[in-house]
């Protein structure tokens, strides 16, 4: 008997011993939650002494920043793991663990290029790709048919189209981001590139730029014409993605740009549009420099520097398993996200759950960064007030792009 309790004991003492509870934060956005819960219920039972809290963050980017670097900043250790969007690693370097010598561990040779070089900060790497992602189009592949049109490959082309059904129909021409936070941003800079603009070099501000300026002038002044002409709804400049989302899977809307997490949902059993939407490229601006441009956007999970050792342990564990290739294709197929590791992007599960994954492949290969730079929220600051000043009022475009050029190059100068 009394070696049966020392056996008891002796076991209590190592669960409890080795037991580790570390927190995790994560913004909510479509299915995503819901499927990490799955994970981490897999996760468990390969690592039953590490305890996963799960910490909700809101959806948007702009305001996860914010919370994290309240958190970071404060010193305390928790969220111990949390996802980091592909702008942040500049500004949130010195708070989180260096894992460049865990290269190996977290297969970092089959990440998309995007992804993995947006997560080195000098020779830091201070996270691992979880997501990548890039904008596309998505269209009403029925709607299109039924009035014979082909599926727009610019800017123009879409607007006609979107004018035309939407008018036919009753529904609203084209749906994006047009909210003030970051995925404003995205789209920006997608509509300037296309349009043959730029508003930022490496580290010099080219928004007026003789080389630009018409260009991003051009590119701004569509965004609003969109709205002015009611091909997208005056509320588009309160939409994030989700906004988008369901005005376009609820059958309400010719066109939307999104993110891949949109397709699954808006093909679920109970959406509207399921079996009758398709993706493209992003549209390209006028000749003779229009081109077509996606952002690159995208996920990755990073380590509190505050965590302890035991925790910093743990949340290595988490990371390896929930980037490995099985555990991507498995968030792929199921939340709707992009898989940042390449194995997983090709893996036929996925290609089959997406079918224009194929196609995509050179889209995510080519998709463009937003500056890098520790000051890359204040400088994405400047840019959402100005354009959603056009948006939202009569502001005019041109002036408020030098106002734009001015205020980026004070803050860039410091
Ligand atoms: C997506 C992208 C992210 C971007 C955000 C903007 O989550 O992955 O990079 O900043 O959208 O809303």
């Amino acid at each position: 008997m009394r070696k049966f309790l020392v056996v008891v004991f002796v076991c209590m003492f190592f669960v409890s011993g080795f037991s580790v509870k570390i927190t995790m934060a994560m913004g909510t956005t479509g299915k995503v939650m819901e499927v990490l819960y799955e994970q981490l219920e897999l996760f468990s039972k390969e690592y039953p002494n590490i305890q996963v809290e799960v910490m909700h963050l809101p959806e948007s980017s702009t305001t996860q920043h914010d919370l994290l670097a309240t958190y970071l900043a404060s010193g305390n250790p928790d969220p111990v793991v949390f996802s980091i969007d592909c702008i942040w690693p500049a500004e949130f370097e010195p708070f989180l663990v260096d894992l460049s010598k865990d290269y190996e561990y977290f297969e970092f040779e089959d990440f998309f290029e995007g992804s993995s070089s947006s997560v080195k900060v000098g020779d830091k790497i201070v996270g691992v790709p979880w997501v990548i992602d890039a904008g596309m189009l998505y269209y009403r592949k029925d709607l299109l048919d039924k009035y014979g049109y082909d599926v727009p490959e610019t800017w123009d082309e879409l607007y006609q189209t979107a004018k035309d059904i939407s008018s036919k129909e009753g529904i609203h021409g084209f749906v994006w981001q047009g909210a003030r936070y970051e995925g404003l941003v995205c789209d920006v800079f997608e509509f300037v590139r296309s349009f043959g603009g730029e508003l930022i070099d490496g580290e010099t501000v080219v928004v007026d730029d003789p080389q630009y300026f018409n260009k991003n002038v051009a590119a701004i002044t569509f965004m609003k014409k969109l709205i002015d002409d009611g091909i997208s709804p005056r509320g588009v400049i309160t939409h994030m993605e989700e906004e988008a989302r369901r005005i376009f899977q609820n059958g309400d809307a010719v066109f939307m740009r999104n993110w891949s997490y949109a397709w699954i949902l808006a093909n679920d059993e109970n959406s509207p549009v399921q079996g009758k939407i398709g993706v493209t490229t992003i549209p390209k601006g006028p000749e003779p420099d229009g081109r077509s441009s996606s952002t690159l956007g995208g996920w990755s999970l990073a380590i509190n520097g505050n965590a302890s050792d035991e925790q910093i342990d743990a949340a290595k564990k988490l990371i390896r398993f929930l980037t490995s290739k099985e555990q991507q294709v498995y968030k792929s197929i199921n939340d709707g996200t992009t898989p940042a590791r390449k194995s997983a992007y090709l893996d036929p599960r996925t290609l089959e759950a997406f079918p224009f994954f194929e196609e995509m492949y050179e889209v995510y290969l080519a998709a463009e960064p937003r500056p890098v730079s520790p000051l890359y929220t204040e400088i994405s600051y400047e840019i959402q007030v100005a354009v959603h000043q056009v948006l939202a009022s009569n502001k005019n475009p041109e002036v408020t792009l030098k106002e734009l050029s001015n205020n980026l190059r004070n803050l860039m100068s410091y």
